[in-house]
């Protein structure tokens, strides 16, 4: 094969199977579960991996053999109409890939959609902006599941960016019922919700949307085991012939990125530039490269530092100091900081809500671990 001399480490989106790194046995999984008929909640931090498994999931023979799949993006959606545009564009997208006999059959069942479908110059259809304005949600996505009850194989439709119920407003309730009524009277249909952020396992099991998430098989993506993930690293920066990654210098970057697949590609593809051919990727590389690479990306992270109020920003420094903090409200943390108890409940509750400390178990985190780097570099500096 021909090998393409750039990145291997892909930081957007799926890319070939030669880029991907190992979750054989959540694939595995993922295939047993959907042909015993489970609905799944796939959970995990933000950056895990779950979109790019969905994808990669697909993407496998069997599953493409034997199941019409859709990847419905819900993530820039704010209302159940939003939702209904999105599994519309879900059903072109995949129209596109399986052809017209496809887009013939699903649009004469989905009727709501095709005065809003139109060609683009290479023959694709494609859906008007406008779509939103003329539809009426439930009606739309009843002809859509009743197109996916009659679409001969079964369906998989992956609901990827769950997190965003909340923003949905006074629409939570009506869209979390719809789901749920959809999920429960589909019988050909099994549903992949992906779910981050705010979704912890334990959330799921009580709170607001137990009730949604009952009868769900609740699969948590764990980081991809670290001697896997570093083999695939090392072996990475090889593809292209040219250039070494010690093996010592992948565990530290597995490391020093908590195992969360976005942040350590993030960092391996900078990495891998930085790199000149015929040379080697040590452990003394990759301190110097994450420093430039946060130097370089450090606008956001000074503007968001620089709009935290007061209190937030002491709390916030606290936590970036510990890197994982616990027993947030004990005394030792509370006097190592200068803080008090209802200072950082207040202060909390305001960083979770806006995703920049994330909370796993019994300890709170900066949620992006780069801008976390940028302030213990700015810190050291004397910056901050
Ligand atoms: N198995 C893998 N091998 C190589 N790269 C991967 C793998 N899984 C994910 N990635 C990379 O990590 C990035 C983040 O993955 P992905 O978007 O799937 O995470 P996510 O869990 O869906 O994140 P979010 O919670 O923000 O939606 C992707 O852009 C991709 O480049
Ligand atoms: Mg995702």
């Amino acid at each position: 094969m021909i090998k393409m001399n750039r990145t291997p480490f892909t930081i957007s989106g799926y890319a070939e199977e030669e880029y991907f790194c190992d979750r054989k046995k959540e694939t595995d999984t993922l295939i047993r579960l959907i042909k015993e008929r489970h609905n799944i909640a796939l959970v995990s931090p933000r950056g895990m991996g779950k979109t790019c498994l969905i994808r990669h999931l697909f993407a496998q023979r069997t599953v493409k053999s034997k199941y019409n799949t859709f990847l419905v993006d819900v993530h820039e959606t704010e209302s159940l109409c939003d939702m209904a545009v999105c599994f519309a564009k879900a059903l072109i997208h995949e129209s596109s890939v399986k052809g017209k006999k496809f887009l013939g059959d699903m649009l004469s069942s989905v009727n709501s959609i095709r005065s809003c479908v139109y060609f683009d110059y290479e023959g694709n259809p494609n859906l008007r902006e406008d779509l939103s304005d003329r539809i009426e949600a439930e009606s739309i996505l009843d002809e859509i599941f009743s197109f996916f009850g009659s679409a001969g194989k079964r369906c998989i439709v992956a609901i990827d960016g769950f997190r965003r119920f909340p923003s949905y407003g006074s629409e939570v309730d009506k869209t979390v019922k719809y789901l749920r009524a959809l999920t429960e009277r589909n019988a050909n249909v099994n549903f992949i919700y992906s779910c981050s952020g705010k979704y912890t396992e334990g959330q799921m099991s009580s709170g607001e949307y137990k009730s949604f998430f009952e009868g769900m098989t609740i699969f948590g993506l764990s980081p991809i085991p670290k001697e896997s993930y570093c083999s695939f690293a090392t072996e990475m920066f090889t593809l292209n012939g040219d250039r070494k990654l010690e093996y010592d210098a992948a565990v530290k970057v597995y490391d020093m990125m908590e195992g969360i697949t976005a942040n350590m590609q993030r960092l391996l593809n900078y990495l891998y530039l930085r790199t000149l051919p015929d040379h080697t990727c040590s452990l003394d590389d990759v301190e110097d490269g994450l420093k430039e690479y946060v130097n370089m990306t450090s606008y956001p992270y000074e503007e968001i530092y620089g709009l935290l109020p007061p209190v937030q920003r002491k709390v916030f420094s606290a936590i970036a100091s510990e890197g994982r903090a616990t027993n947030v409200t004990g005394s030792e943390f509370l006097s190592r900081y200068g803080l008090s108890a209802s200072s950082v409940s207040s202060a909390l509750r305001g960083l979770l809500s806006d995703d920049i400390i994330s909370r796993e178990n019994d300890a709170y985190m900066v949620s992006d671990r780069f801008l976390r780097f940028w302030y213990v570099y700015a810190k050291n500096d004397g910056l901050v």
